[in-house]
């Protein structure tokens, strides 16, 4: 399963960047507006941060204002991926885009139904948000398997993105289902490191270590 960061803050993807596991980042208008950056700005930083694909998101609601923020957003550089929300427009922009080779990543997914109709268009990436769904008294996961299933029955090729993941227990239900990619912020992938277990087995060992007086590098 790849890992994207979902944030806008250079700092933490440069961390994350540096431990070699980060495949692409996805951003959105409250990540923009948190981080206090220019969007184009901070989006051309973003691409040089990374390989992989980088979401930036249209804003406009009509598909002719939709496909002129692209042409612009998709100039910044090769790894941008357009964002466009699943509405009618928002599809026919997706089509558009990638019948001519550019990355599209289809955001707001709350339905496999959706889903279908997003990989229908030709997306790159499908974005259910599992932790919104949870927020709302739907159940998260049960959307990630069920366009899974429906993925597979007809070989669709768009890759599951999940997105508005929580904790750590939404990565994992992801990577049981088969998700492709799951975007996070970067608190809950470095939470992904931790177990007590780890911490208490480190100090066991560097305690007795300790005592043996040794040093490896001499
Ligand atoms: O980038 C889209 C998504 O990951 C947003 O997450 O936490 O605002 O629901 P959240």
């Amino acid at each position: 399963m790849k890992f994207f960061a979902d944030t806008a803050e250079i700092d933490d993807i440069k961390e994350l960047a540096a431990t070699g596991l980060l495949d692409g980042v996805t951003t959105n208008p409250s990540l923009i507006a948190k981080s206090g950056r220019d969007f184009m700005e901070v989006t051309r930083e973003i691409c040089g941060l990374t390989d992989g694909p980088v979401s930036a998101e249209v804003v406009a609601l009509d598909h002719a204002t939709m496909m002129k923020e692209a042409e612009v957003l998709r100039k910044i550089a090769d790894n941008v991926c357009i964002k466009v929300p699943l509405t009618i427009d928002g599809l026919k922009t997706c089509k558009a885009l990638t019948e001519d080779g550019t990355m599209v990543n289809v955001t707001l997914c709350f339905s496999a139904n959706q889903a279908l109709l997003a990989a229908k268009a030709g997306a790159t990436f499908i974005s259910p948000f599992v932790g919104r769904h949870d927020d709302n008294g739907f159940d998260g996961m049960e959307l990630i398997s069920d366009i899974r299933l429906i993925y597979d029955n007809y070989g669709f090729d768009t890759e599951i993105l999940v997105a508005s993941v929580r904790h750590v227990t939404h990565v994992l239900e992801s990577a049981k289902i088969g998700a492709d990619v799951m975007t996070a912020p970067p608190k809950v992938i470095k939470s992904l490191f931790n177990h007590i277990l780890t911490d208490k087995g480190i100090e066991g060992f560097l305690a007795d270590w300790e005592k043996t007086g040794q040093s490896i590098t001499g």
